[in-house]
């Protein structure tokens, strides 16, 4: 466990038991860790991912909770329920986890080495699924290493899980919503709160063909600039947000210049992407000009988030 910790804070990736399904963890406020993760995981996609803490006042820390989501956290946790709250104004998670939304997952898991790496290590740790996209969840440690040998730094071999479905997720939102079924029966959950969980709207993203989750990614993050994308020639006044060191014209004029990677490395713009995009947003330009980014390995993701940066406002 104390291995495992040390490797979250080198930057590692950790796979390791939790009662509902293996996850790969990975240093919450860590972007470039994160940025691998989502690599480990082929076929990436920025998901927004569930903060594991080890505890209440921890999870305070990173989300607003109000008298509903007191009374779940107390009830439910340490266990298979996942919370979607408001972020605080000082919230250590890394854009990218949340995938640039105002709202962050969490749980506290049960599985006693899950609690003992979460101690030692002293922070928040994101942890999806331990599978490769598209699989199903790894409920031994034998799946996680099928799927990720090679890929990620550590696996922490606990045993077959206890429930072998993911947590349930509920937002906190006006109506309390029933975002994913899972570990946690519904029943329980509306019993507690003495009324129905609404449901998510139809249009949600559906998280690879696993239980849907992700209701609020209508909602994905977008810039209140409007956002031009594959720009190769800079109009006067335009912010640009660049990749690699390749020619742009029109670049004396840009309001502002920032490099999600100058080396031109996908994974370290992928770790810089939301961070990048909420600067840039902030500095009244009339447009933000995004360069052209490769679409492959992580490139696929980024501009699949750039473009729904970019409809968002047109
Ligand atoms: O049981 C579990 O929850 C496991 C273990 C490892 O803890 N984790 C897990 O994570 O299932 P993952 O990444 O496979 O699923 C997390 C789901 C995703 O569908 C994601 O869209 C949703 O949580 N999610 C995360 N943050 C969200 C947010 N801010 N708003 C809405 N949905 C969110
Ligand atoms: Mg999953």
């Amino acid at each position: 466990m104390a291995t495992a910790a040390r490797s979250l804070a080198a930057g590692g990736l950790v796979a390791f038991p939790t009662e509902t399904v293996y996850g790969l963890g990975a240093d919450a406020t860590n972007p470039a860790a994160i940025a691998r993760l989502y690599q480990a995981k082929g076929r990436p996609a920025f998901n927004p991912l569930i903060a594991h803490v080890g505890d209440l006042s921890s999870a305070r820390q990173i989300a607003r909770f109000d008298a509903t989501a007191l009374a779940l956290a107390e009830t439910f946790w340490p266990g298979p329920l996942t919370l979607v709250l408001p972020k605080t104004p000082d919230c250590a998670v890394a854009d990218l986890a949340t995938a640039g939304l105002d709202t962050v997952a969490i749980r506290i898991p049960a599985h006693p080495v899950a609690r003992d790496i979460l101690r030692i290590f002293g922070g928040p740790v994101v942890a999806p699924s331990a599978n490769l996209s598209g699989h199903v969840s790894p409920t031994t440690a034998a799946h996680v290493q099928s799927d990720l040998a090679g890929r990620i730094d550590l696996i922490v071999d606990g045993g077959a899980v206890a429930v072998g479905v993911e947590s349930t997720i509920v937002g906190c939102f006006e109506q309390p919503m029933l975002l994913r079924p899972g570990g946690v029966p519904r029943a329980d959950i509306e019993r507690l709160l003495g009324r129905a969980l609404v449901q998510p709207p139809e249009d949600a993203d559906s998280d690879n063909g696993q239980p849907l989750a992700p209701g609020m990614l209508a909602s994905h993050y977008a810039p209140r600039t409007r956002v031009r994308l594959n720009v190769i020639h800079l109009e006067p006044g335009e912010a640009l947000l660049a990749f690699g060191l390749g020619a742009i014209s029109g670049i004396d004029a840009a309001s502002t210049v920032m490099n999600l990677s100058e080396r031109g490395d996908l994974a370290e713009a992928a770790a810089n992407l939301f961070g990048y995009l909420r600067t840039l947003d902030t500095k009244g330009a009339r447009t933000i000009a995004v360069m052209p980014i490769p679409q492959d390995g992580l490139g696929e993701a980024i501009n699949d988030r750039l473009r729904r940066a970019a409809v968002g406002r047109e």
